[in-house]
């Protein structure tokens, strides 16, 4: 860019920046080199300001401090299909919607879509979550893990199952390097995607400025994991999908070892139940205690939807049923299957999709105005904005659940210590690794407590599923070890 068409696109922003009460963004302009100049210009031309006056005033400066939830008129709990499709509570034909999943699969029809754009604040981890070494005996990466189930599934099923990954600004360059440094897990890169979610302006908590980052950069945070539903058009991908021939994704987060990545039962039973539109369907892990903090699957006004735990009236959360369970017991541990079909309509429905934001008060590195120094906040300063993917289920016509075991399939990372912490994550995939082999008949030592006295892994690239593990002990005996003694550390790898 030349120092005129610079100094015209100034006087262009500085105008439009006047217009809505920003122009202090512009408050180390003269200061800066000419290219840095022109970085800023293209930062701030790059943010959506028209649309910043209304989201100042409906979720940053408001008097209640938080826009208040506005409750439906009915909140029911979401009916969902129980783990054991023999529950008297709603028999289901699983061997039908496995049949109907793996076809899908093997007809090249589905992908792998992982969310891995987040700051992972609370883990502390300095890069991108996905490199976080996670499982509890070879500390693999997260990214390696579900790069071994696409590889097992493909294999499995014969089929090119294409892996997106949605990145943000701040961790793109770095995944795909590490993508690379790690030769792609050994899957054929023509088959990965990375592409990046967009930014929202983070906001000073009492006024509404949006901060600067650096003198040359506005302070933005990823627009959170709801941000991927029009990312996924923008960037191309969808596009991609339709060239491939893929229909449904099977979204995942990137922190949730546990996860089954590609599942022919729920693939099946998004795509062929006869309640499903097959649009955009959940799984839902049981909630017991009602302060646990996990959004739970609602029927607001009769349409699925998912009601944070902050938003869930005391009342409601804490009732019970004449069984004892929860009433609201479906809790969402953020896994789902979406049709690329239902993302095109969201977005060629209307071309500004939005969900709605959720307001977070954080802490929010800034430059002083004044004296150009950048300060580090020691309490929250400012406020952000992010979309939720699970606000776009209430768009789909008709949309199912299905309840998977907790410890089957959810160990979450999200924390440095206490709970969902990478301690408590491990031995939940221990945990899982010796039910798995004790399906398969080796005997397990165990402590007192009932927990697994060893440390287990069992990498996906043997076994997607205890059945899996169990026809593999048949097959290749000499694979399995069955001698495990207390302390002992057991890798089950190809
Ligand atoms: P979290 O809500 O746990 O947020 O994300 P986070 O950013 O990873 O962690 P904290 O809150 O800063 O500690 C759940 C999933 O959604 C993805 C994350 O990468 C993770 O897989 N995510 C979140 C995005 O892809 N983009 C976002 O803007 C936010």
């Amino acid at each position: 860019m030349t120092a005129t068409t610079t100094s015209s696109q100034h006087r262009a922003l500085a105008q439009s920046l006047a217009d809505i009460n920003q122009q202090h963004l512009l408050t180390f302009y003269d200061d800066l080199s000419e290219r840095q100049r022109a970085a800023l210009l293209d930062r701030i031309a790059a943010l959506d300001l028209d649309e910043t006056p209304a989201l100042i005033k409906k979720y940053v400066v408001t008097d209640s401090g938080s826009p208040a939830f506005v409750p439906s008129r009915t909140l029911d709990p979401a009916p969902y299909y129980p783990a054991d499709c023999e529950s008297a509570q709603r028999p289901w034909d699983r061997a039908s919607f496995l049949l109907a999943g793996e076809e899908l699969i093997a007809q090249g029809k589905i992908a792998l879509f992982t969310v891995a754009g987040g700051q992972g604040t609370r883990l502390g981890y300095d890069g991108p979550k996905g490199c976080y070494p996670a499982t509890p005996a070879l500390g693999k990466p997260l990214f390696r893990l579900l790069a071994e189930w696409v590889i097992a599934a493909s294999e499995r099923y014969n089929a090119i199952i294409p892996w997106y990954i949605m990145t943000s600004p701040a961790n793109h360059e770095q995944t795909v390097r590490f993508f690379e440094d790690q030769n792609w897990f050994n899957l054929d890169r023509a088959h990965v995607m990375h592409f990046q979610q967009g930014v929202m302006p983070s906001f000073q908590m009492e006024t509404g400025a949006i901060l600067l980052d650096q003198k040359d950069a506005p302070a933005t945070n990823p627009d959170g994991h709801g941000g991927s539903l029009r990312a996924l058009h923008r960037s191309g991908a969808l596009e991609d999908m339709r060239r491939r021939g893929v229909e449904h994704l099977s979204y995942t987060q990137i922190d949730n070892p546990l996860i089954k990545a590609i599942d022919p039962v729920f693939i099946g039973l998004h795509a062929a139940a006869p309640d499903s539109s097959a649009e955009m369907s959940s799984k839902m892990v049981e909630k017991t205690l009602p302060e646990e903090r996990v959004g739970v699957f609602c029927l607001a006004d009769g349409k699925t939807s998912v009601v944070e735990y902050s938003d869930l009236p005391d009342k409601l959360a804490s009732q019970r049923r004449d069984d004892g369970a929860l009433r609201f017991n479906a809790g969402s541990p953020a896994i789902h299957m979406i049709s690329v079909d239902f993302i095109r309509r969201l977005n060629e429905g209307d071309a500004d999709f939005a969900l709605p934001f959720h307001r977070a008060q954080k802490k929010v590195p800034f430059i002083n105005l004044e004296t150009g120094k950048r300060i580090e906040p020691d309490s929250p300063n400012a406020v952000k904005l992010e979309m939720f993917v699970f606000d776009a289920l209430p768009f789909a016509h008709r949309s199912i659940v299905l309840e998977t075991p907790r410890e089957e399939e959810f160990a979450p990372i999200k924390n440095k210590n206490g709970a969902d912490s990478p301690a408590t994550s491990q031995a939940l995939q221990s945990a899982r690794a010796a039910h798995w082999l004790e399906i398969a008949g080796v005997a397990i030592p165990r402590t007192p407590a009932g927990d697994p006295d060893c440390t287990l892994e069992v990498s996906p690239l043997v076994a997607m599923s205890a059945t899996q593990l169990k026809e593999q002990l048949t097959q290749n005996p000499s694979k399995i070890p069955t001698n495990i003694a207390p302390g002992d550390t057991v890798v089950i790898e190809p």
